[in-house]
């Protein structure tokens, strides 16, 4: 038997990642003034989600995730929210008309701030200090006071979150996102890329499709989602007396949710199965995530699913396996093959990020775009292999044009680096290497959903 869950009831377990807050009442200030805050997402919003991910997990749609590694407060800014909004939506025209069915939307957006580190403490010329956790926790910059984690980051963090949400429902249902606007900013990369000659087959063929539904008359003006879009917002579940703070019945069911967002994740490093982030993510109702890395064993894996999905809901748990490209065929088929058996209904998706992260001679922490693609490979291939689905992608992405991550169309080398890196964690793709996958992605969708490919992949 379960014990009983309450919002609170992770409080008395073992926790990782905790920030050192050095007034703990003031902290609690901050938790108690947060709870009487709106929601920013709502109930009935995660429930769409939660049934768009069902469809995803029976291979009826693709799951498309993506956003910055951190979002931060200095780079807030319309500018910023609207360039990732129209490199995300050009990827997913893409991987539309390629799987031919529809592509969920969630970004990681509007509430991605704490970040899980691998060390406590950072040093450097010989000082230590704590290490940075994301700007809802403390500062980058390197020093002392910088680094004290202040519980007031939170409410700037949440209404930061509530500004970037409401700027993208505007652009999400005000007609900026048309259908007829996505495909002009895809012709435009398209035209702009160095690999424009081998993504112009499939952007012609968009066009044409587009053609055929205007002359049927299918425009925006007769059909409103030709006009608008659906697109959600995610976080890493991380901070969990700012979850708290957010955990709110549901009025008309009943049911707990968090409105922090739509989606919710659980990290690689924080996924015990006894601990305190388990705890809280099981008594919610919103749709799950789970990062499932290389100590993951299938056993654990099947506890965790059964006490996140005791009911076998589907769209309620996606697992998005984060391995690293050399990794993923020796632990990927022990999973699928697990919950295969045990008859589990979940959503695969790949991180191709998290495990293929290297520094680079010149110093920065990097992720070649061949090894990011390879990991994709090799997801589809276990999932044809296995005869399940390979059910999404989720990225570390900007629609800014920086230089973090090394390859693409453009090569971007060791020595680029130093010119435009920003991200203030982990390396993203760029706007331009974003579509790139998405069109690379494109054929190995359009392989695994049985129909023939766009055109032969030359590679990158
Ligand atoms: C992340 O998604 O930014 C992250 C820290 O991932 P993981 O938990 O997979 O390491
Ligand atoms: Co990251």
């Amino acid at each position: 038997m379960a014990e009983r869950w309450t919002p609170d009831s992770w409080r008395k377990k073992p926790i990782l990642q905790v920030p050192e807050y050095p007034d703990l009442q003031a902290l609690a200030d901050t938790e108690k003034q947060l709870a009487t805050f709106p929601p920013l997402v709502f109930a009935g919003e995660a429930r769409n989600l939660k049934k768009a991910l069902g469809r995803v997990a029976q291979g009826e749609a693709f799951l498309l995730q993506g956003g910055d590694c951190a979002e931060s407060f200095a780079e807030h800014g319309a500018n910023n929210i609207r360039d990732f909004f129209r490199a995300f939506l050009q990827m997913a025209i893409v991987l539309t008309y390629a799987g031919a069915s529809p592509v969920v939307k969630v970004g990681r957006v509007a509430g991605q701030f704490a970040k899980p580190r691998s060390s406590g403490i950072e040093k450097k010329d010989g000082i230590e200090l704590p290490s940075y956790r994301g700007d809802i926790i403390n500062d980058i910059a390197f020093t002392e006071e910088a680094r004290r984690p202040d519980p007031r980051r939170q409410v700037e963090a949440y209404r930061q979150s509530a500004a970037t949400l409401n700027l993208l429902r505007a652009f999400a249902k005000g007609g900026y996102a048309s259908v007829e606007n996505v495909h002009q900013w895809m012709l435009q990369s398209v035209s702009d890329s160095p690999q424009s000659k081998a993504y112009s087959d499939l952007a012609d063929r968009v066009s044409g499709a587009l053609d055929f539904m205007r002359a049927c008359g299918l425009t925006f003006a007769v059909d409103s989602a030709l006009g608008t879009t659906d697109f959600y917002t995610s976080h890493e579940a991380l901070l969990l007396g700012y979850e708290q703070a957010f955990t709110r019945v549901d009025s008309t069911t009943g049911d707990w949710y968090a409105t922090s967002g739509h989606m919710i994740w659980i990290g690689d490093r924080t996924r015990q199965h006894d601990h305190a982030h388990i705890e809280w993510a099981r008594g919610i109702k919103n749709p799950l995530g789970l990062k499932c890395g290389p100590s993951l064993k299938a056993d654990d894996l099947l506890r965790l699913v059964d006490t996140l999905n005791p009911d076998n809901e589907p769209g309620r748990l996606t697992l998005i396996g984060r391995f690293g490209a050399d990794k993923v065929g020796d632990h990927l088929p022990a999973l699928v093959r697990a919950l295969k058996r045990e008859g589990r209904i979940v959503l695969w998706s790949c991180d191709p990020m998290h495990g293929n992260t290297i520094t680079s001679a010149s110093g920065y922490k990097t992720r070649p775009f061949d090894l990011i693609l390879k990991e994709v490979r090799a997801f589809f291939d276990v999932h044809a292999a296995e005869g399940t689905y390979a059910g999404g992608v989720h990225l570390e992405m900007t629609g800014q044009n920086v230089t973090e991550c090394t390859g693409g169309a453009r090569a971007i080398s060791d020595s680029d680096l130093n010119d435009r890196y920003h991200t203030v964690c982990d390396p993203r793709l760029n706007a331009e290497q974003a579509i790139d996958m998405a069109f690379l992605l494109a054929d190995l969708l359009k392989k695994e959903r049985g129909a023939k490919p766009i055109r032969q992949v030359s590679g990158l």
